[in-house]
């Protein structure tokens, strides 16, 4: 509760009433949750600010093996944690509740199971392992410790996402056919893991678009894909001139069942004048066929700028859900962290971004083997 919104209460309630929100009042502030973040890099410039502003949440430390990372955003954001250069003295240094994991892709899985064995929560952006094997292990591993455990990205949040799935749900847009994702820019220049091997355009562009896909049609039952590298070298900030491992170019056909066929395109070869600043961006970077109607989504589906809705031969097609109702893409790590001190359910489903995992690690394999590959994991579905 923000103290204006207190402060009026307290001027309007009763006094039974009154003495039921000052307990809670008291009560969320005691059960602040004490958030530690590992990975000191370009996204915690985003993670930070929006985490410190939970009043439910408390940021107590800042992790990073380059460790003048920790010490320079603990500064900026004047964070007052304490500061560590590796998992393992974060572990045993002061108390916390739920980790939230920033770092290069290829160490997730890894930092994850320690921060678990430890018996914290955790937070992961994508992806939350580097395997589907480890990513399973990890939720068991969760499980078995009864903690809590998501991964990134958090599409299923916006109004955009729910607009789209209640149409679907609602037969607005008749019998589901096909849908298409594409989501590029010409790739990130400050840190070389995106190119190298565990890295690649899927995990860190096309899993919002499998996320979305997916959210909205439902689990995939079996994928085929191709993957490609379209530039073997790179120039990166922290390495120079490096070759690149991981594909940088991806097309991923899915199967939802129910004759439904969606299509996703990602790389980091498309020229793009927006790149990775979604303001103003107007491609309808998410489309879905039915035989009655079509939806498509502007800009990008990690943030948007609204639904076109086409569903008349006679009116022209109408524009739905500009706004972002306070819906932000790098509130996964806070809304997750705000549903355990409550006690209730977020809509971002960690089986849904072990779906996605899989997706991704059996697009490799059919490109690898010019072959269909059937899927086993499943998620609650539908997401709204
Ligand atoms: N940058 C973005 O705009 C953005 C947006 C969405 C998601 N992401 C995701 O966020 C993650 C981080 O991306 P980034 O762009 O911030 O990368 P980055 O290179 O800027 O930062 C990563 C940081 O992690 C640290 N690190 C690596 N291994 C570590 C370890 N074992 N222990 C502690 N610290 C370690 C590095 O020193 C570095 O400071 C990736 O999964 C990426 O896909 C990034």
């Amino acid at each position: 509760m923000k103290r204006e919104q207190f402060l009026k209460l307290t001027a309007t309630a009763g006094a039974a009433a009154l003495l039921g929100d000052l307990e809670g009042f008291a009560h969320e502030q005691a059960t602040k949750l004490k958030v530690a973040i590992i990975g000191c890099g370009s996204v915690s410039n985003r993670y930070i600010p929006h985490l410190q502003s939970s009043s439910l949440i408390e940021i107590v430390a800042l992790c990073d093996i380059k460790y003048d990372r920790a010490i320079a955003q603990n500064q900026q954001y004047t964070v007052n944690a304490a500061t560590y250069s590796s998992i393992d003295a974060l572990l045993k240094g002061v108390p916390f509740d739920m980790m939230v994991t920033l770092t290069d892709m290829q160490a997730h899985g890894e930092l994850n199971k320690k921060a678990l064995m430890a018996g914290k929560h955790v937070w992961s952006e994508k992806p939350m392992a580097n395997t589907y094997a480890e990513g399973k292990a990890l939720l068991e591993l969760s499980v078995n410790k009864k903690l809590k455990l998501w991964g990134a990205p958090a599409v299923v949040n916006s109004p955009q996402f729910a607009f789209m799935s209640k149409c679907i749900q609602e037969g607005k847009i008749g019998k589901v056919a096909s849908a298409h994702g594409q989501y590029g820019h010409t790739g990130p220049t400050w840190s070389a893991f995106f190119y190298e091997k565990g890295g690649g355009s899927m995990p860190d562009l096309g899993v919002y678009n499998i996320a979305t896909l997916t959210g909205l049609l439902g689990p995939a039952h079996s994928v085929m894909a191709m993957t490609s590298i379209v530039n073997p070298e790179r120039v990166v900030d922290d390495k120079g001139k490096i070759k690149v491992e991981a594909e940088d170019n991806a097309h991923i056909l899915m199967d939802h069942g129910r004759g439904v066929i969606s299509h996703v395109m990602c790389g980091f070869n498309y020229f793009d004048p927006y790149g990775h600043e979604a303001k103003d961006q107007q491609l309808h970077s998410i489309q879905v066929f039915g035989d009655k109607g079509n939806l498509r989504l502007i800009g990008y589906d990690w943030e948007t700028n609204g639904v076109v809705l086409s569903d008349s031969w006679d009116r022209p097609a109408s524009l739905h859900e500009k706004e972002s109702g306070g819906y932000v893409w790098q509130e996964g790590a806070t809304v997750v962290g705000e549903s355990i001190v409550r006690g209730n359910q977020p809509r971002i489903h960690v089986e849904h971004a072990l779906h996605v995992l899989e997706i991704m690690e059996a697009s490799r394999n059919s490109s690898a083997q010019g072959k269909r590959i059937e899927l086993s994991s499943r998620f609650p579905w539908p997401v709204v």
